[in-house]
Parts: C-alpha cells; structure tokens; sequence
C-alpha cells in the first residue's frame, strides 16, 4: 500500500468530519506507516503542507521513504521552480517519482524533455502522469510510452470497466508502464451510508447498497471489498489510501494484510462489475462533486 498524503496536507474529502490532523497526528500516520512497512508515499506540492509535514519527518527520525511527487505547472520553467520548491520542502535532492499533475502538461513544449533531463541528470528517478480518463492513458500508451514510468489512474469498485476495456491497463503494463491506483474508497463515499446526504446528492445510494449487498454475500464489508478488488487486480501494481487518523492507516492496513488471505469469488467480481456499470458519470468524478466542470 502506498500511503495518500492528500489528507494529512490540508482539509480533503467528500465527508471530512475530523477536519486536516494536526501536525502530530500527521507525524504520528507517517511514523505508524513507517513502522509498519510502508516505505512508499504519494504527494504533491498542491497538497497543503504535506512535503513539508514529510520533509521534517525524513529529517529528524532518518526514515526515507519513496516519494512520488506531483508538479502542476505546464511549462518547462515552472516546473524547474516547482521542483526546486519541492526538493526543499521535503529535504531532498531527487526525487522518487516524479508526476505531471495535469495530464495536458505533457502535450506543452518541453515540459516532458525537461522531466527527461532531470531523469538523466539523476535528480528524479522515475517520470509519471496522473490521469482522470482512458482517453489521456490510451495517448499516453500509443506516444509516450518510452518516456513515462508510471501512471496514476482513479480505480476502484464503481471504476475500473472504462480502465480494462480494450486491455487498456494491459496495454499500459505491456509498453513498461507501472500502474498505481488510487480512489479505493473514493474519497471515503463507499463509508457513507446509502441514505446519507451525500450519498442522496451524488445519486449514489443505490450502488452503495448493492456494494454493501455484495460484500455481505462474500462475508466482508465494503472497505475490505475495496481493498481486496484492487489487491487482486493484476494490472494494478500499487494502490493508494489516504487516512487521516491512527485509527483509519491501521485499519486499512489490516485490511491489505486480510485481502492478502483471500482472493474475491467470481460471482462478486461479475456483482461489482454489473453495479459499476449502471452507476453515472458524477458519482465517479470527484471533479465534478462540488460543480467545479
Ligand atoms: N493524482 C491525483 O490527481 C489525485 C487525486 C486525488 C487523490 N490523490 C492521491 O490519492 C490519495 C487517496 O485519496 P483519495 O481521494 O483517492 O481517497 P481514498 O483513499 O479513496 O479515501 C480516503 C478517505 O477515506 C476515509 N477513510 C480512509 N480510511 C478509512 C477507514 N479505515 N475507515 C473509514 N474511513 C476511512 C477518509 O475520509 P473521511 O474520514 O473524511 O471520511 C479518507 O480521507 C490522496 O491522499 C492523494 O495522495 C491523487
């Protein structure tokens, strides 16, 4: 598991009721993490204080985890700044991964033969981009292929049927390209109840339901149904949980130890396939949540 750092940074979610954690609980998720074998962090500059919260962290315990960093600038001298701007919040000197934010950065002049130099240059070891539609991985997979390492892709119960068609995801693997996964609890909806408000708002109630349904029959509940689906998913190689309590990271970590145990019975993969592809476009677009497309 790859712990998220969205959560920790700033106020983030679609059901936030703790608000961001202070700074020592922040300290305290990185720690627990740590010592319980994580050694991989997702990150942005746009998150809030997160680089920094994880720059001081690596700094006085000594514990260095891979980064994998997000830019949004899409110029080449807006990156070198943004780079230069992450490297001193986090402590660092080079980067793990190294991700374009928005996917349209890498159709802008330069911008990928920057990343490419850095690589060469050793100061970022791996070249990402994270990605909302199929469309910008299928581009991805047919022009950029030599010069990506990586890519972020939103998959989860209620996403994965546009990600897997046409072998998409197989595709990507096959050109080199690693697969992480992040949104396995959607922003934490799939912990809502059915008739709550935001579930009602986002017209998500009834998948919800059948999710529940569908987990019950196999004698999980919803979270360990998340994280099993994308445990087992053989295109996916690394997926992402944000948290932000003690209690959350620990949670899910004895949830990726307990998917470990068990492989998802065929009748509930047919189950989440059928209720994914019923469910509409909002419910998958957090974007689209708060009206802001
Ligand atoms: N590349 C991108 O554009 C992009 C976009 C989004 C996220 N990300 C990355 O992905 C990471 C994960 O974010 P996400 O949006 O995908 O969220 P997620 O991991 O699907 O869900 C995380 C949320 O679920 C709830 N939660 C977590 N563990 C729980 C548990 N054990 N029990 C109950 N609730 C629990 C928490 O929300 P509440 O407690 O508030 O309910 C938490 O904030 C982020 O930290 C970030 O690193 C990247």
């Amino acid at each position: 598991m790859v712990l998220g750092t969205a959560q920790i940074g700033q106020e983030y979610g679609i059901h936030n009721l703790s608000g961001k954690p202070s700074e020592e609980t922040a300290y305290q998720i990185l720690d627990y993490a740590w010592c319980h074998g994580v050694r991989t962090l997702d990150t942005a500059g746009a998150y809030g204080d997160a680089e920094n919260l994880i720059g001081k962290y690596q700094e006085t315990t000594g514990h260095f985890f891979h980064i994998g960093t997000k830019l949004i600038a899409d110029t080449a001298d807006g990156m070198v700044k943004e780079l230069e701007k992450s490297c001193g919040r986090l402590r660092c000197s080079r980067i793990w991964l190294c991700y374009l934010h928005r996917f349209g950065a890498c159709k802008e002049k330069g911008v990928l033969q920057e990343l490419e130099r850095w690589k060469a240059g050793g100061k970022v070891q791996n070249i990402g981009i994270s990605v909302y539609e199929p469309e910008e991985l299928e581009y991805i997979v047919q022009n950029l292929y030599d010069s990506v390492d990586a890519v972020q892709v939103p998959f989860h119960l209620l996403d994965h049927v546009r990600w897997l068609k046409g072998g998409l995801l197989q595709r990507a693997k096959e050109k080199g390209i690693q697969i992480f996964a992040r949104s396995v609890y959607l922003q934490g909806l799939f912990l809502q109840s059915a008739d709550s408000e935001t579930a009602r708002r986002l017209l998500a109630g009834e998948a919800l339901s059948e999710l529940g349904r569908a987990a019950g029959e196999c004698g999980m509940d919803i979270r360990q149904l998340a994280v099993s689906f994308v445990f087992w998913q053989p295109e996916i190689d690394e997926f992402l949980l944000g948290c932000e309590t003690l209690g959350q990271l620990a949670q899910n970590l004895a949830l990726e130890k307990e998917a470990g145990r068990q492989r998802l019975p065929d009748g509930v993969l047919q189950q989440v396939w059928d209720i994914s592809k019923k469910v509409n476009d909002i419910v998958i677009d957090p974007r689209t949540w708060d009206g802001r497309r």
